[in-house]
């Protein structure tokens, strides 16, 4: 079944996640084709969970000898480029590419569900790190990047109708618990290939989390790094503000649809507060309170 959403060409049901059908054969070619390497790195995400924010950093971690502060390519490509996602870039357009002569560790990035990622990801020994957002803060920040995508009056929903598909599940990559709760659940079986980072966290102890991040994907930090305070600048660097005043990241467009500002906005913890009604959290919350009650997962909602 399709539905319409904030992709021009609506949502398509499959494998058990809402797609954005723009991307639907890309995600079959990226299925079908994709060959990890034990030394991958993989970011996975939601949508608006703070996808930009982790590649930057992951980057900027693996690659901290090769560049300095000055010549970091962060500096004019944006991150997608970067650390490309296989559905959006790397699978486009149902293209089969070589990535056998990529340098190693591969840095890539995917939406898409952990129980519809291809088979030698999860057989090699490459590692994924996921990142993930309070749903509050997700479905405003998902709000304001349709806004950005289409004028979202002509699709004729206002946020409350929003609020209704994020609680159904029909929204792009959703639903947002099966898709949360899978990676969860994987990195509680397997903590040495899924890393479950939270956005609130980061937010709050951007250099804890850094180290916790380098350690995971194999690039630990020295003491003379530490003294150097190497985490502290590249905290600094993929901060939202040093991102967002990136001429690079101002103009233009991602794989020629996505504005490259669209990226960074807020970047707060809490921003739901000034947007959702009463009437909307309560639905929100029973969502929350359903899907997530027995899963040991919990969210932070304010800072
Ligand atoms: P808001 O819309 O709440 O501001 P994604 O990268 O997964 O699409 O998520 C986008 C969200 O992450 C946006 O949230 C954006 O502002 C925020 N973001 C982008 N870069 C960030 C950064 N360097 N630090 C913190 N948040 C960032």
């Amino acid at each position: 079944p399709k539905e319409k959403s904030f992709a021009p060409s609506g949502i398509t049901f499959y494998q058990d996640f809402w797609c954005p059908t723009m991307l639907l054969q890309n995600v079959i070619s990226f299925q079908n084709h994709f060959h990890a390497h034990d030394q991958d790195i993989i970011l996975a995400s939601k949508p608006k969970s703070g996808t930009t924010w982790l590649k930057a950093i992951i980057f900027s971690i693996v690659n901290r000898t090769q560049f300095t502060l000055s010549n970091t390519p962060l500096l004019t490509k944006v991150s997608h480029e970067l650390v490309p996602f296989f559905e959006v870039t790397v699978y486009r357009n149902n293209k089969i590419p070589d990535l056998t002569t990529m340098s190693s560790p591969r840095l890539f990035s995917t939406h898409v569900p952990y129980a519809s990622l291809p088979k030698s990801i999860k057989e090699s020994k490459c590692r994924i790190v996921y990142v993930c957002r309070n749903p509050l803060d997700t479905l405003v920040s998902h709000w304001y990047f349709g806004s950005h995508l289409s004028d979202i009056r002509s699709l004729g929903w206002t946020l409350e109708e929003f609020v209704g598909k994020f609680c159904d599940g029909k929204e792009g990559f959703g639903p947002f618990w099966s898709h949360v709760l899978g990676y969860w659940k994987a990195s509680i079986e397997n903590p040495n290939k899924v890393l479950f980072l939270k956005y609130e966290d980061l937010k709050e102890d951007t250099i804890y989390q850094i180290k916790r991040l380098a350690e995971f994907i194999g690039f630990p930090f020295s003491q003379e790094e530490l003294r150097h305070g190497v985490v502290e600048d590249i905290s600094k660097l993929c901060s939202l503000n040093a991102l967002k005043d990136l001429e690079v990241n101002k103009n233009g467009t991602h794989a020629s649809f996505f504005p490259n500002k669209s990226f960074y906005r807020k970047g707060e913890v809490g921003d739901w507060v000034n947007h959702l009604s009463p009437s909307m959290l309560e639905r929100l919350n029973k969502m929350i309170e359903e899907k997530f009650k027995d899963s040991g997962l919990s969210f932070k909602v304010s800072c």
